[in-house]
């Protein structure tokens, strides 16, 4: 019975646009309809910062996922595994955020390993679970899958491109839903925000089986020292997304000395994005058994703090 309070079952009919129809056209057209996505926090390393709080969240992450329908839960850094799993069975996906931890010694990378081992083996069990990496998390999902990182220098610091879109791109689960005049755009105008220093380049991309088994390479850019790298990847298997740039600063971050992408296009394409990762958690019917252990979890005890004065953020959750 709870479980049916959680679902809802939809109908494809004509009120709905060709690209929400796409999106709920599977298992018997039943979706999660209270989605939770999950946030790890991300570890502060910039010193001003470090006065609020060990970890934090930037509220765009937030934003973002809460514009396309879900709520969201942080995750702590120090909590044991057993506590992982618990939470693993009660969310419906994990975003995976930018910044600067360590990609293999980190408590970043050590509590993603564990979702990230969870995930694989839910999806292989039929049990739908999404995992999306921005930035650092796109980098991180690499060295989940292949099991050694290959960063190199691959700077693309403060800049808005276009994206070189492979050919998989047009066939793609993330962009499937896309209008054909946001798929030109997107190859033409300056629509995705970039903010690395680091990269995978296309040529170890291409050099490692267990990334081009795993991966969909689905589009490149190139770095200021004319390197090519990657950034957009798709799971061919599962549902497991990677993006280097930052496509929650479109509709929330504003700092003017930063290139964040405000053209109509950008914001098309960050709304479509989120649709389609909450999209994938709706597909997920873990819950939580307790609406109140759920409230108490949520996003929504928690309060930002404004920080356009000493970083380039709007508003930071500290934890
Ligand atoms: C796309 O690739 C071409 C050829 O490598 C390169 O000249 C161009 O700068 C790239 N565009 C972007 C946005 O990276
Ligand atoms: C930023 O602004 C807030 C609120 O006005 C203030 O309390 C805080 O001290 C400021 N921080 C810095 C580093 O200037």
């Amino acid at each position: 019975m709870r479980l049916c309070s959680f679902l809802c079952v939809l109908f494809i009919c004509g009120c709905l646009s060709s690209y929400q129809a796409k999106l709920i056209r599977h298992k018997q057209n039943i979706v999660n309809d209270r989605p939770v996505i999950g946030i790890l926090t991300q570890i502060v390393s910039d010193e001003v910062m470090k006065q609020y709080g060990s970890t934090y969240i930037p509220a765009s992450y937030v934003k973002y996922i809460e514009s396309a329908g879900s709520r969201v839960m942080p995750i702590r850094l120090t909590l044991t595994t057993a506590e992982y799993g618990n939470i693993f069975s009660r969310i419906n996906g994990l975003l995976l955020i930018g910044g600067a931890s360590n990609l293999e010694t980190s408590d970043f990378a050590r509590v993603s390993k564990i979702f990230y081992q969870l995930a694989l083996k839910a999806n292989e069990a039929g049990d739908h679970f999404p995992v999306w990496g921005t930035c650092l998390g796109m980098q991180l999902l690499t060295v989940l899958v292949s099991g050694h990182n290959f960063l190199t220098k691959a700077t693309a610091e403060n800049v808005a491109s276009p994206l070189n879109l492979t050919r998989a791109a047009f066939s793609s689960r993330m962009f499937a839903g896309f209008p054909q005049e946001l798929m030109k755009a997107l190859q033409k105008e300056p629509l995705t925000g970039q903010f690395h220093h680091y990269g995978l380049t296309l040529k170890a991309f291409k050099q490692n089986l267990e990334l081009q088994d795993f991966f969909s390479l689905i589009s490149t850019n190139v770095g200021e020292n004319g390197v090519n790298f990657i950034s957009t990847l798709e799971g061919k298997k599962y549902p497991f997304y990677g993006v280097q740039w930052h496509p929650e600063v479109n509709c929330f971050q504003w700092d003017s000395r930063k290139n964040f992408p405000h053209l109509p296009h950008a914001i098309q394409l960050s709304s479509l994005l989120a649709q389609f990762f909450v999209n994938e958690g709706r597909r997920s019917l873990h819950n939580f058994d307790d609406p109140k252990e759920e409230a108490l979890t949520l996003i929504y005890n928690y309060t930002p703090v404004f920080a356009g004065n000493f970083s380039g953020y709007e508003q930071i959750y500290f934890f």
